[in-house]
Protein backbone atom coordinates (compact mmCIF):
# COMPACT_ATOMS: atom_id res chain seq x y z
CA UNK A 1 0.00 0.00 0.00
CA UNK A 2 1.31 3.34 -0.58
CA UNK A 3 -0.64 5.51 1.67
CA UNK A 4 -0.51 4.75 5.09
CA UNK A 5 -2.76 2.65 6.58
CA UNK A 6 -5.95 3.96 7.96
CA UNK A 7 -7.20 2.75 11.19
CA UNK A 8 -10.30 2.91 13.06
CA UNK A 9 -11.51 6.20 15.01
CA UNK A 10 -12.58 4.14 17.67
CA UNK A 11 -13.23 1.04 19.32
CA UNK A 12 -16.86 1.14 18.89
CA UNK A 13 -15.97 2.48 15.53
CA UNK A 14 -14.63 -1.17 14.57
CA UNK A 15 -17.30 -2.80 16.27
CA UNK A 16 -19.83 -1.52 14.13
CA UNK A 17 -18.19 -1.86 10.75
CA UNK A 18 -17.64 -5.21 11.90
CA UNK A 19 -20.88 -5.70 12.84
CA UNK A 20 -22.28 -3.48 9.60
CA UNK A 21 -20.40 -6.30 7.50
CA UNK A 22 -21.76 -9.64 9.65
CA UNK A 23 -25.21 -7.90 9.84
CA UNK A 24 -26.97 -8.03 6.69
CA UNK A 25 -29.17 -10.45 3.63
CA UNK A 26 -27.60 -12.96 5.55
CA UNK A 27 -29.32 -12.10 8.86
CA UNK A 28 -32.76 -11.16 7.55
CA UNK A 29 -33.23 -13.27 4.99
CA UNK A 30 -30.94 -15.99 4.89
CA UNK A 31 -31.31 -16.94 8.74
CA UNK A 32 -34.86 -17.43 8.88
CA UNK A 33 -35.60 -19.32 5.54
CA UNK A 34 -32.75 -21.88 6.45
CA UNK A 35 -34.03 -22.04 9.94
CA UNK A 36 -37.94 -22.68 8.14
CA UNK A 37 -36.28 -25.22 5.81
CA UNK A 38 -34.16 -26.98 8.57
CA UNK A 39 -36.61 -27.77 11.24
CA UNK A 40 -36.48 -24.15 13.36
CA UNK A 41 -35.97 -24.11 16.65
CA UNK A 42 -33.45 -27.23 16.19
CA UNK A 43 -31.51 -25.46 13.44
CA UNK A 44 -31.07 -22.28 15.81
CA UNK A 45 -29.71 -24.65 18.73
CA UNK A 46 -27.08 -26.10 16.43
CA UNK A 47 -26.43 -22.67 15.02
CA UNK A 48 -26.07 -21.13 18.34
CA UNK A 49 -23.09 -23.96 19.11
CA UNK A 50 -21.50 -23.48 15.78
CA UNK A 51 -21.34 -19.44 17.08
CA UNK A 52 -20.07 -19.83 20.30
CA UNK A 53 -17.63 -23.15 19.64
CA UNK A 54 -16.20 -22.28 16.35
CA UNK A 55 -17.36 -18.83 15.11
CA UNK A 56 -16.32 -16.98 18.20
CA UNK A 57 -12.69 -18.49 18.07
CA UNK A 58 -12.38 -18.26 14.60
CA UNK A 59 -13.29 -14.38 14.48
CA UNK A 60 -10.57 -13.77 16.71
CA UNK A 61 -8.29 -15.58 14.83
CA UNK A 62 -8.67 -14.13 11.76
CA UNK A 63 -8.88 -10.56 13.06
CA UNK A 64 -5.68 -11.45 14.64
CA UNK A 65 -3.75 -12.29 11.60
CA UNK A 66 -5.01 -9.27 10.32
CA UNK A 67 -3.89 -6.77 12.59
CA UNK A 68 -0.32 -8.90 12.79
CA UNK A 69 -0.18 -8.32 9.24
CA UNK A 70 -1.89 -5.31 8.73
CA UNK A 71 -2.63 -6.37 4.82
CA UNK A 72 -5.33 -7.79 2.60
CA UNK A 73 -6.19 -11.94 3.00
CA UNK A 74 -3.25 -12.85 0.23
CA UNK A 75 -0.76 -10.41 1.58
CA UNK A 76 -1.71 -11.14 5.42
CA UNK A 77 -0.57 -15.20 4.79
CA UNK A 78 2.49 -13.86 2.38
CA UNK A 79 3.91 -11.85 4.98
CA UNK A 80 3.27 -14.84 7.79
CA UNK A 81 4.68 -17.61 6.17
CA UNK A 82 6.17 -18.68 3.21
CA UNK A 83 3.70 -21.64 2.25
CA UNK A 84 2.54 -21.55 -1.04
CA UNK A 85 -0.68 -23.44 0.33
CA UNK A 86 -1.72 -20.44 2.17
CA UNK A 87 -0.84 -17.68 -0.25
CA UNK A 88 -3.45 -19.95 -1.89
CA UNK A 89 -5.91 -20.13 1.63
CA UNK A 90 -6.11 -16.28 1.36
CA UNK A 91 -6.43 -16.76 -2.66
CA UNK A 92 -9.80 -18.92 -2.13
CA UNK A 93 -11.07 -16.18 0.17
CA UNK A 94 -11.03 -13.68 -2.80
CA UNK A 95 -12.50 -16.18 -5.03
CA UNK A 96 -15.36 -16.67 -2.46
CA UNK A 97 -15.59 -13.05 -1.92
CA UNK A 98 -16.24 -12.62 -5.32
CA UNK A 99 -18.92 -15.82 -5.83
CA UNK A 100 -21.06 -15.01 -3.09
CA UNK A 101 -21.12 -11.20 -4.63
CA UNK A 102 -22.52 -12.63 -7.37
CA UNK A 103 -25.61 -14.35 -5.61
CA UNK A 104 -25.98 -12.13 -2.52
CA UNK A 105 -26.33 -8.96 -5.19
CA UNK A 106 -29.43 -10.54 -6.74
CA UNK A 107 -31.55 -10.83 -3.32
CA UNK A 108 -29.50 -7.35 -3.29
CA UNK A 109 -31.44 -6.26 -5.83
CA UNK A 110 -34.74 -7.54 -5.15
CA UNK A 111 -34.87 -5.99 -1.70
CA UNK A 112 -34.37 -2.80 -4.07
CA UNK A 113 -37.13 -3.68 -5.90
CA UNK A 114 -39.99 -4.38 -2.80
CA UNK A 115 -38.46 -0.53 -1.81
CA UNK A 116 -39.62 0.62 -4.70
CA UNK A 117 -43.26 -0.93 -4.37
CA UNK A 118 -43.00 0.24 -1.27
CA UNK A 119 -42.66 3.80 -1.64
CA UNK A 120 -45.44 2.95 -4.94
CA UNK A 121 -47.67 1.74 -2.38
CA UNK A 122 -48.34 -0.90 -4.30
CA UNK A 123 -46.66 -3.57 -1.96
CA UNK A 124 -49.40 -2.82 -0.09
CA UNK A 125 -52.25 -4.32 -1.42
CA UNK A 126 -51.53 -7.74 -0.63
CA UNK A 127 -53.24 -8.71 3.18
CA UNK A 128 -53.81 -12.45 2.18
CA UNK A 129 -50.54 -14.54 2.03
CA UNK A 130 -51.17 -16.33 -1.01
CA UNK A 131 -51.65 -13.12 -2.64
CA UNK A 132 -47.89 -11.82 -1.42
CA UNK A 133 -46.68 -14.99 -2.26
CA UNK A 134 -47.87 -14.92 -5.90
CA UNK A 135 -46.81 -11.13 -6.07
CA UNK A 136 -43.31 -12.23 -5.37
CA UNK A 137 -43.76 -15.43 -7.68
CA UNK A 138 -44.52 -12.89 -10.29
CA UNK A 139 -41.73 -10.14 -9.94
CA UNK A 140 -38.86 -12.81 -9.69
CA UNK A 141 -40.49 -14.45 -12.74
CA UNK A 142 -40.03 -12.13 -15.10
CA UNK A 143 -35.76 -12.14 -15.99
CA UNK A 144 -35.64 -8.10 -16.96
CA UNK A 145 -36.37 -7.09 -13.34
CA UNK A 146 -34.31 -9.80 -12.03
CA UNK A 147 -31.33 -9.07 -14.36
CA UNK A 148 -31.87 -5.04 -13.91
CA UNK A 149 -32.51 -4.92 -9.85
CA UNK A 150 -28.91 -7.03 -9.97
CA UNK A 151 -26.91 -4.29 -12.14
CA UNK A 152 -28.58 -1.54 -10.21
CA UNK A 153 -27.64 -3.20 -6.92
CA UNK A 154 -23.92 -4.36 -8.63
CA UNK A 155 -23.86 -0.56 -9.43
CA UNK A 156 -24.40 1.07 -6.33
CA UNK A 157 -21.50 -1.52 -4.70
CA UNK A 158 -19.06 -0.68 -7.62
CA UNK A 159 -20.04 3.54 -7.49
CA UNK A 160 -18.65 3.13 -3.44
CA UNK A 161 -16.07 0.45 -3.86
CA UNK A 162 -14.59 3.02 -6.60
CA UNK A 163 -14.81 6.34 -5.00
CA UNK A 164 -14.14 4.76 -1.86
CA UNK A 165 -16.49 6.88 -0.17
CA UNK A 166 -15.54 5.42 3.14
CA UNK A 167 -16.71 7.77 5.37
CA UNK A 168 -20.60 8.15 3.56
CA UNK A 169 -20.68 4.47 3.94
CA UNK A 170 -19.46 4.64 7.51
CA UNK A 171 -21.94 7.52 8.24
CA UNK A 172 -24.61 5.92 7.21
CA UNK A 173 -24.36 2.21 8.09
CA UNK A 174 -24.13 3.90 11.90
CA UNK A 175 -27.42 6.03 11.11
CA UNK A 176 -29.05 2.80 9.29
CA UNK A 177 -28.25 -0.20 11.67
CA UNK A 178 -29.63 1.33 14.20
CA UNK A 179 -32.55 2.25 12.68
CA UNK A 180 -32.92 -1.29 10.59
CA UNK A 181 -33.15 -2.28 14.54
CA UNK A 182 -35.34 -0.47 16.23
CA UNK A 183 -37.39 -1.15 12.87
CA UNK A 184 -37.05 -4.94 13.43
CA UNK A 185 -37.64 -4.40 17.23
CA UNK A 186 -41.06 -2.99 16.76
CA UNK A 187 -41.86 -5.55 13.61
CA UNK A 188 -41.64 -7.66 15.94
CA UNK A 189 -43.56 -6.59 19.06
CA UNK A 190 -46.29 -6.52 16.39
CA UNK A 191 -45.92 -9.59 14.74
CA UNK A 192 -45.91 -11.02 17.88
CA UNK A 193 -49.68 -9.23 19.24
CA UNK A 194 -50.80 -11.03 15.82
CA UNK A 195 -53.26 -13.83 16.63
CA UNK A 196 -51.45 -17.61 16.07
CA UNK A 197 -47.77 -15.82 16.70
CA UNK A 198 -47.05 -17.71 19.67
CA UNK A 199 -46.88 -21.00 17.50
CA UNK A 200 -43.98 -19.10 15.62
CA UNK A 201 -42.18 -18.63 19.09
CA UNK A 202 -42.79 -22.88 19.89
CA UNK A 203 -41.33 -23.74 16.33
CA UNK A 204 -38.32 -21.50 16.73
CA UNK A 205 -37.38 -22.05 20.38
CA UNK A 206 -38.90 -25.85 21.02
CA UNK A 207 -36.55 -28.09 19.74
CA UNK A 208 -37.69 -31.30 18.22
CA UNK A 209 -34.52 -32.82 18.06
CA UNK A 210 -35.44 -35.54 15.93
CA UNK A 211 -34.96 -32.89 13.78
CA UNK A 212 -30.99 -32.42 13.82
CA UNK A 213 -29.19 -34.69 11.27
CA UNK A 214 -25.86 -34.16 9.03
CA UNK A 215 -27.57 -31.54 6.67
CA UNK A 216 -29.13 -29.40 9.57
CA UNK A 217 -25.68 -28.90 11.35
CA UNK A 218 -24.04 -28.09 7.76
CA UNK A 219 -26.45 -25.73 7.04
CA UNK A 220 -26.11 -24.27 10.94
CA UNK A 221 -22.04 -24.32 10.56
CA UNK A 222 -22.29 -22.43 6.71
CA UNK A 223 -24.92 -19.82 8.05
CA UNK A 224 -22.69 -19.17 11.21
CA UNK A 225 -19.71 -18.42 9.01
CA UNK A 226 -21.81 -17.20 6.17
CA UNK A 227 -23.73 -14.47 8.86
CA UNK A 228 -20.14 -13.65 10.66
CA UNK A 229 -18.44 -12.87 7.62
CA UNK A 230 -15.57 -15.24 8.37
CA UNK A 231 -13.67 -17.68 6.30
CA UNK A 232 -12.41 -15.59 3.39
CA UNK A 233 -10.95 -12.41 4.46
CA UNK A 234 -13.31 -10.07 5.29
CA UNK A 235 -12.74 -9.96 8.92
CA UNK A 236 -9.03 -10.00 8.60
CA UNK A 237 -9.07 -7.33 6.16
CA UNK A 238 -11.02 -5.29 8.67
CA UNK A 239 -8.26 -6.32 11.27
CA UNK A 240 -5.67 -4.86 9.62
CA UNK A 241 -7.33 -1.56 10.35
CA UNK A 242 -7.10 -2.38 14.19
CA UNK A 243 -4.23 -1.12 16.39
CA UNK A 244 -2.27 -2.68 19.28
CA UNK A 245 -4.74 -0.93 21.63
CA UNK A 246 -7.85 -2.93 20.81
CA UNK A 247 -9.41 -5.63 22.71
CA UNK A 248 -10.27 -8.26 19.75
CA UNK A 249 -11.68 -10.98 21.99
CA UNK A 250 -14.12 -8.44 23.63
CA UNK A 251 -14.52 -7.04 20.07
CA UNK A 252 -15.37 -10.13 18.65
CA UNK A 253 -18.03 -11.21 21.17
CA UNK A 254 -19.64 -8.05 20.51
CA UNK A 255 -20.05 -8.73 16.83
CA UNK A 256 -21.33 -12.38 17.52
CA UNK A 257 -23.60 -11.05 19.85
CA UNK A 258 -25.19 -8.26 17.70
CA UNK A 259 -24.90 -10.49 14.93
CA UNK A 260 -27.01 -13.53 16.39
CA UNK A 261 -29.73 -10.92 18.10
CA UNK A 262 -30.65 -9.37 14.69
CA UNK A 263 -30.83 -12.98 13.50
CA UNK A 264 -32.69 -14.14 16.02
CA UNK A 265 -35.06 -11.20 16.03
CA UNK A 266 -35.83 -11.59 12.69
CA UNK A 267 -36.44 -15.02 13.14
CA UNK A 268 -39.24 -13.82 15.40
CA UNK A 269 -40.46 -11.10 13.07
CA UNK A 270 -41.28 -13.67 10.53
CA UNK A 271 -42.18 -16.76 12.24
CA UNK A 272 -44.71 -14.89 14.32
CA UNK A 273 -46.16 -14.00 10.86
CA UNK A 274 -45.60 -16.88 8.98
CA UNK A 275 -47.68 -19.25 11.66
CA UNK A 276 -50.24 -16.20 11.90
CA UNK A 277 -51.20 -16.41 8.72
CA UNK A 278 -51.32 -20.11 7.79
CA UNK A 279 -48.26 -20.11 5.63
CA UNK A 280 -45.58 -22.70 5.48
CA UNK A 281 -42.01 -22.33 6.95
CA UNK A 282 -39.63 -23.97 4.26
CA UNK A 283 -40.42 -21.84 1.15
CA UNK A 284 -36.63 -20.85 0.90
CA UNK A 285 -35.18 -17.74 -0.39
CA UNK A 286 -38.67 -16.24 -0.97
CA UNK A 287 -39.30 -16.38 2.41
CA UNK A 288 -39.18 -12.48 3.45
CA UNK A 289 -40.75 -11.10 0.76
CA UNK A 290 -43.94 -12.82 0.43
CA UNK A 291 -44.40 -12.63 4.59
CA UNK A 292 -43.56 -9.12 5.72
CA UNK A 293 -45.64 -7.51 2.76
CA UNK A 294 -49.04 -8.99 4.55
CA UNK A 295 -47.57 -7.32 8.05
CA UNK A 296 -47.20 -3.72 6.48
CA UNK A 297 -50.90 -4.22 4.82
CA UNK A 298 -52.15 -4.48 8.28
CA UNK A 299 -50.24 -2.61 10.30
CA UNK A 300 -51.24 1.41 11.50
CA UNK A 301 -48.75 3.54 9.36
CA UNK A 302 -47.44 0.17 7.00
CA UNK A 303 -46.86 2.35 4.33
CA UNK A 304 -43.68 4.32 6.05
CA UNK A 305 -42.70 1.37 7.62
CA UNK A 306 -42.64 -0.34 4.61
CA UNK A 307 -40.17 2.21 3.02
CA UNK A 308 -38.00 2.44 5.84
CA UNK A 309 -37.88 -0.98 6.31
CA UNK A 310 -36.46 -1.81 3.02
CA UNK A 311 -34.73 1.10 2.58
CA UNK A 312 -32.80 0.02 5.49
CA UNK A 313 -32.25 -3.50 4.48
CA UNK A 314 -30.89 -2.40 1.64
CA UNK A 315 -28.30 -0.29 2.90
CA UNK A 316 -27.62 -3.27 5.10
CA UNK A 317 -26.78 -5.54 1.99
CA UNK A 318 -24.37 -2.61 0.57
CA UNK A 319 -22.73 -2.56 4.02
CA UNK A 320 -21.63 -6.19 3.08
CA UNK A 321 -21.68 -6.21 -0.66
CA UNK A 322 -19.40 -3.29 -0.34
CA UNK A 323 -17.18 -5.67 1.91
CA UNK A 324 -17.09 -8.80 -0.87
CA UNK A 325 -15.76 -6.12 -3.47
CA UNK A 326 -13.37 -4.54 -0.94
CA UNK A 327 -11.98 -7.86 -0.49
CA UNK A 328 -11.30 -8.35 -4.21
CA UNK A 329 -10.36 -4.97 -4.82
CA UNK A 330 -7.76 -4.37 -2.14
CA UNK A 331 -6.23 -7.98 -3.56
CA UNK A 332 -5.83 -6.77 -7.32
CA UNK A 333 -4.25 -3.28 -5.55
CA UNK A 334 -2.07 -4.53 -3.33
CA UNK A 335 -0.86 -7.78 -4.48
CA UNK A 336 -0.91 -7.14 -8.68
CA UNK A 337 -0.44 -3.33 -8.58
CA UNK A 338 -3.96 -2.60 -10.81
CA UNK A 339 -5.22 0.69 -10.01
CA UNK A 340 -8.32 0.81 -7.69
CA UNK A 341 -10.58 1.97 -10.30
CA UNK A 342 -9.91 -0.28 -12.79
CA UNK A 343 -10.27 -3.13 -10.95
CA UNK A 344 -13.68 -2.07 -9.70
CA UNK A 345 -14.87 -2.08 -13.05
CA UNK A 346 -12.85 -4.78 -14.21
CA UNK A 347 -14.18 -7.23 -11.38
CA UNK A 348 -17.24 -5.59 -10.76
CA UNK A 349 -18.76 -6.09 -14.05
CA UNK A 350 -17.70 -9.81 -13.96
CA UNK A 351 -19.20 -10.50 -10.49
CA UNK A 352 -22.35 -9.22 -12.46
CA UNK A 353 -22.05 -11.41 -15.16
CA UNK A 354 -21.57 -14.60 -13.14
CA UNK A 355 -24.57 -12.95 -11.16
CA UNK A 356 -26.68 -13.18 -14.10
CA UNK A 357 -27.30 -16.74 -14.14
CA UNK A 358 -28.22 -16.28 -10.69
CA UNK A 359 -30.94 -14.09 -11.22
CA UNK A 360 -32.37 -16.45 -13.98
CA UNK A 361 -32.39 -19.17 -11.66
CA UNK A 362 -35.80 -17.48 -10.52
CA UNK A 363 -37.39 -17.81 -14.25
CA UNK A 364 -35.51 -18.60 -17.85
CA UNK A 365 -32.78 -21.02 -15.93
CA UNK A 366 -35.62 -22.07 -13.59
CA UNK A 367 -35.26 -25.56 -14.36
CA UNK A 368 -31.78 -25.61 -15.62
CA UNK A 369 -29.89 -27.91 -12.59
CA UNK A 370 -26.68 -28.19 -11.64
CA UNK A 371 -25.90 -31.50 -9.45
CA UNK A 372 -29.98 -31.21 -8.45
CA UNK A 373 -29.63 -27.24 -7.76
CA UNK A 374 -30.50 -24.03 -9.65
CA UNK A 375 -27.22 -22.18 -10.18
CA UNK A 376 -28.12 -20.00 -7.42
CA UNK A 377 -28.61 -22.72 -5.22
CA UNK A 378 -25.03 -23.84 -6.43
CA UNK A 379 -23.14 -20.67 -5.55
CA UNK A 380 -24.71 -20.14 -2.50
CA UNK A 381 -24.21 -23.84 -1.83
CA UNK A 382 -20.51 -23.93 -2.79
CA UNK A 383 -19.48 -20.75 -1.76
CA UNK A 384 -20.97 -20.80 1.66
CA UNK A 385 -21.35 -24.24 3.16
CA UNK A 386 -18.21 -25.69 1.69
CA UNK A 387 -15.16 -22.39 1.08
CA UNK A 388 -16.31 -20.77 4.19
CA UNK A 389 -15.89 -23.66 6.48
CA UNK A 390 -13.03 -24.79 4.65
CA UNK A 391 -11.48 -21.17 4.74
CA UNK A 392 -12.29 -21.11 8.66
CA UNK A 393 -10.63 -24.98 9.01
CA UNK A 394 -7.88 -23.67 7.23
CA UNK A 395 -7.36 -20.28 9.57
CA UNK A 396 -8.13 -22.51 12.63
CA UNK A 397 -5.24 -24.55 11.85
CA UNK A 398 -2.78 -21.75 10.89
CA UNK A 399 -3.10 -19.62 14.40
CA UNK A 400 -3.45 -22.80 16.62
CA UNK A 401 -0.72 -25.14 15.13
CA UNK A 402 1.64 -23.21 12.50
CA UNK A 403 2.22 -19.52 13.48
CA UNK A 404 3.32 -20.31 16.79
CA UNK A 405 1.27 -20.56 19.70
CA UNK A 406 3.50 -18.58 22.14
CA UNK A 407 3.63 -15.64 19.80
CA UNK A 408 0.24 -16.04 19.50
CA UNK A 409 -0.60 -15.89 22.86
CA UNK A 410 1.39 -12.42 23.28
CA UNK A 411 -0.54 -11.13 20.09
CA UNK A 412 -3.70 -11.80 21.48
CA UNK A 413 -3.18 -10.41 24.85
CA UNK A 414 -2.20 -6.86 23.19
CA UNK A 415 -5.26 -4.76 24.59
CA UNK A 416 -6.88 -7.75 26.44
CA UNK A 417 -4.49 -8.35 29.48
CA UNK A 418 -6.82 -7.69 31.97
CA UNK A 419 -8.73 -10.32 30.36
CA UNK A 420 -6.89 -13.05 30.02
CA UNK A 421 -5.70 -12.18 33.68
CA UNK A 422 -8.72 -12.02 35.42
CA UNK A 423 -9.72 -15.28 33.52
CA UNK A 424 -6.81 -17.37 32.72
CA UNK A 425 -8.39 -20.41 31.68
CA UNK A 426 -10.03 -18.34 27.94
CA UNK A 427 -6.39 -18.73 26.21
CA UNK A 428 -6.13 -22.73 26.78
CA UNK A 429 -9.65 -22.86 25.80
CA UNK A 430 -9.32 -20.78 22.34
CA UNK A 431 -6.29 -22.66 22.06
CA UNK A 432 -8.02 -26.26 22.17
CA UNK A 433 -10.82 -24.77 20.18
CA UNK A 434 -8.58 -23.83 17.02
CA UNK A 435 -6.22 -26.40 17.78
CA UNK A 436 -8.92 -29.26 17.90
CA UNK A 437 -12.87 -28.32 18.80
CA UNK A 438 -13.05 -26.34 15.55
CA UNK A 439 -10.58 -28.20 12.26
CA UNK A 440 -12.78 -31.86 14.01
CA UNK A 441 -15.93 -30.15 14.18
CA UNK A 442 -15.58 -29.06 10.09
CA UNK A 443 -13.92 -31.97 8.88
CA UNK A 444 -16.89 -33.86 10.29
CA UNK A 445 -19.56 -32.25 8.99
CA UNK A 446 -17.94 -31.44 5.57
CA UNK A 447 -17.05 -35.02 5.07
CA UNK A 448 -20.63 -35.50 5.78
CA UNK A 449 -21.91 -32.86 3.37
CA UNK A 450 -20.33 -34.48 0.47
CA UNK A 451 -22.07 -38.36 1.72
CA UNK A 452 -18.23 -39.89 2.79
CA UNK A 453 -18.96 -40.13 6.19
N1 LIG B 1 -22.26 -11.43 6.69
C1 LIG B 1 -22.97 -10.86 5.59
C2 LIG B 1 -24.46 -11.03 5.86
O1 LIG B 1 -24.83 -11.73 6.79
C3 LIG B 1 -22.58 -11.48 4.28
C4 LIG B 1 -21.11 -11.53 4.07
C5 LIG B 1 -20.45 -12.74 3.99
C6 LIG B 1 -20.37 -10.36 4.01
C7 LIG B 1 -19.07 -12.82 3.84
C8 LIG B 1 -19.00 -10.40 3.87
C9 LIG B 1 -18.35 -11.64 3.79
O2 LIG B 1 -25.27 -10.51 5.17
Amino acid sequence: MNKPREQWGSKIGFILAAAGSAVGLGNIWRFPYLAGQNGGAAFIFVYIICVIAIGIPVLIAEILIGRTAQKNPVGSFKMLTTSKFYHGIGGMGVVAGFIILSFYSVVAGWTIGYLYEAITGSLLNYEVAAEASNHFFVLTHDPVWNVALLIVFMFLTMGIVYFGVQKGIELGSKIMMPLLFVLLVGLMIYGLTLEGAFKGLDYLFNPDWSKINSDVILAALGQAFFSMSLGMGAMLTYGSYLTKKDNIPASSVWIAFLDTSVAIIAGICIFSVVFATGQSPDVGPSLIFRTLPVVFAKMPGGHYFAIFFFFALSLAALTSTVSLLEVVTAYFVDEKGWKRKNAVVVFGTLVTLLGIPSALSFNALENFKILGKTFFDLTEFISSNLMLPIGGFFIAIFVGWLWGFDKVKELVKEGSEKLFDRLPWLMDFWKIILRFVAPVLIIIVLLSSIGIL
